[in-house]
């Protein structure tokens, strides 16, 4: 993607301008930012994504007596008629499902990959909505069919409503107001409170983002390099021959409190660990994702196409896929980060691989992390 390069997906902006004076700092309103034509999916497709065991749905609707949230899957039956107002069908990871959700996502890879999730998309009656509200990440709200009227503002008292099934502001104050009509956009950093109605039956498309806590990626990471010292440093015990006759029993020797911090050293020694880690945790894919292995194997000479599904990812000694990470270096480092970046190797990078790339290549086109010409 070049980066400098004006887009009517960002309002005539580039990605590096829309990073600049956008990305976690301001809200941008882009009418069609994205060109009239076929919708992305139907109402009737998404309905049944939303039946499927893999697939994480909610619904949330309005009734007299309050906020109702159920999550899914529905069937067909259980999702309230079409012409009852005010109920909202969410359905997270459109993407891992549909090529052209797929397809819509790599638009936005201006972002990097590890901080880009998902596209969820929406289905609300007239007057469907969630609530006002506030996210945790960035989000560009694309409306995909059907008219929503957005109010957003830059709400300091983020209290919530007790006692509600969802996370629904408890004073909300809007500041700006639109309503976005098919092929119109609306981003919003993380805490901005917002709230969208349905004006018409309609579907929305939520591109999301992730960012990790500080304490959750920690405890992770370490959880990591723990489970890679217990097998590195093999079950080195604990030993005290020197030990003198305890007067104090109560009292932890200074040898074991040396013997801990030598291990906890351990770990951490090598200094790639973490970075290694760091690679396989972002490249994890979700529990509900299975790959299908290939029926058949892997013939070289065409072009190699990841699946939707896979996470590949990078860093300056590393190459990750899927939770795994390699060693890599020179050319080979090279065509596998181009791989990462571009979602695809073309027939003659792929020959030029040394024996032990091509072997991974064959590897993954097996486990069906990616697509190749087969024999
Ligand atoms: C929706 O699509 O109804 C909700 C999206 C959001 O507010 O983040
Ligand atoms: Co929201």
């Amino acid at each position: 993607m070049n980066v400098f390069q004006s887009l009517p997906l960002l309002g005539g902006l580039s990605p590096a301008q829309f990073m600049q004076r956008h990305w976690q700092k301001k809200p941008l309103l882009v009418r069609q930012a994205l060109a009239a034509g076929r919708p992305l999916l139907s109402p009737a497709e998404l309905f049944a994504l939303a039946g499927q065991d893999d697939v994480q749905s909610r619904l949330v609707s309005q009734q007299p007596g309050g906020w109702r949230l159920r999550q899914g899957p529905f069937s067909r039956r259980a999702l309230p008629p079409l012409k009852r107002p005010g109920w909202t069908l969410l359905v997270q990871g459109v993407d891992r499902h549909q090529q052209a959700a797929h397809e819509l996502l790599q638009a936005f890879r201006f972002a990097p990959d590890c901080r880009l999730d998902d596209l969820m998309v929406s289905y609300a009656s007239e007057g469907g909505g969630v609530g006002p509200h506030f996210d945790s990440y960035d989000v560009f709200l694309l409306q995909l069919q059907g008219q929503r009227r957005w109010r957003i503002g830059r709400q300091k008292d983020l209290s919530l409503q007790e006692g509600l099934p969802l996370k629904i502001l408890s004073a909300f104050v809007p500041e700006q107001e639109f309503v976005l009509d098919a092929g119109d956009m609306l981003y919003l950093p993380p805490r901005y409170a917002h709230d969208g109605v349905a004006l018409s039956e309609c579907l929305t498309g939520s591109i999301g983002f992730r960012a990790p806590r500080a304490g959750e990626l920690a405890r992770e990471l370490l959880q990591r390099l723990a489970d890679d010292a217990a097998d590195l440093s093999g079950d080195a015990i604990y030993r005290d021959p020197a030990q003198a006759a305890a007067g104090n029993p109560g009292e932890i020797p200074a040898q074991l409190q040396a013997f801990a911090k030598d291990a906890v050293h351990r770990a951490l020694a090598d200094p790639m660990a973490l970075d290694r880690a760091l690679g396989e945790h972002l490249t994890e894919p979700p529990a509900s994702v299975w790959f299908s292995p290939a029926r058949r194997s892997y013939k070289l000479g065409g072009l190699v196409r990841l699946d939707r599904c896979t996470k590949m990812m990078f860093d300056r000694k590393h190459v990750f896929i899927n939770g795994e990470a390699y060693r890599a270096s020179g050319r080979d480092a090279r065509l596998m980060q181009q791989l990462a970046n571009d979602r695809c190797l073309s027939a003659s990078d792929c020959t030029v691989l040394s024996p032990d790339a091509q072997a991974l290549l064959r590897h993954w086109q097996a486990s069906g992390w990616l697509h190749a010409p087969s024999q």
